[in-house]
């Protein structure tokens, strides 16, 4: 999975929106009013609290073995963007953390569901971790989303909208490097192993949507209408990353211009439910 050298205009694309979005942050940090009343019922709260407990602890990895992965590949500029990427997962990990802080809630030691997907990601190579943090992405932004567009209380709202706006680029920075990845990937293959990642990320919708349910309501959000979404969501990504469309194009990008899997362009494609 090394990068040609004329990928690395891609990554130093890639290099230069995570350091221009750690001052985007900073401008949002500086503006939060963190004393806001909260304006949630007592079942709306516990709702939440659910939701973030589990949300901080599965953003909270310091990306240890992924980065060892990446150097171990030798691309230095790609290891930088992940280094980044990790610190971005841990913010929002922190921000969830201060949240439940605001809620006045216990912060979750730990919980098996995370440290069974933390064991079976340092056991995959560097590709498919990329897949399965994809898969969680593709899920995480349809939940931010309805946070962002109907949670009952403006501090969760103005967390969904943050936290929406990184996961959209996250999205785009896994197609890119996955894209590059499964490039040259014979199509009987790339068919079978679309066909593998839709199963997991049916299964992983099911549990997210049964487990987040109750938030998902008090955001307006029926979970069976969340889980149609998510699944468009994952069979948009699997297409940007496999279809033969998309490996055509990458191939025959010219170098230096926007990154084809833009954060804008996927979102358009998984709107209409693919690319
Ligand atoms: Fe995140
Ligand atoms: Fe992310």
């Amino acid at each position: 999975m090394s990068p040609s050298p004329e990928d690395r205009d891609r990554y130093d694309h890639w290099l230069t929106h995570f350091r221009s979005n750690v001052a985007r942050h900073e401008v949002l940090d500086a503006q939060w009013d963190w004393s806001a009343p909260v304006e949630l019922s007592p079942t709306q709260r516990r709702a939440f609290v659910h939701s973030l407990q589990r949300f901080e602890l599965g953003e909270a990895g310091d990306g240890i073995h992924l980065l060892g992965k990446a150097e171990r590949v030798g691309d230095a500029t790609y290891t930088d963007c992940l280094r980044l990427f990790v610190a971005e997962e841990q913010r929002h990990s922190a921000l969830f953390g201060r949240m439940l802080d605001r809620f006045a809630a216990d912060h979750l030691p730990g919980h098996w569901s995370d440290t069974a997907f933390t064991l079976l990601r340092r056991a995959l190579g560097l590709r498919t971790e990329l897949v399965l943090f994809l898969v969680a992405e593709a899920i995480a932004l349809e939940y931010f989303a309805a946070l962002a567009e109907g949670a009952p209380d403006a501090g969760l709202r103005r967390l969904g909208a943050y936290v929406l706006e990184d996961e959209r680029h996250h999205v785009s920075f896994q197609i890119d490097r996955l894209r590059e990845g499964f490039a040259r990937t014979p199509a009987p293959l790339r068919l079978a192993i679309g066909a593998v990642w839709g199963v997991i990320g049916f299964g992983a919708t099911v549990v997210v949507c049964l487990d987040h349910g109750a938030a998902l309501r008090a955001c307006g959000r029926r979970p069976v209408e969340v889980l149609r979404a998510c699944l468009r969501a994952i069979r948009g990504s699997i297409r940007a990353v496999l279809g033969d469309d998309a490996s055509r194009a990458y191939r025959d990008a010219p170098q230096g211009q926007e990154s084809p899997t833009d954060s804008t362009a996927w979102s358009a494609r998984s709107s209409d439910g693919g690319a």
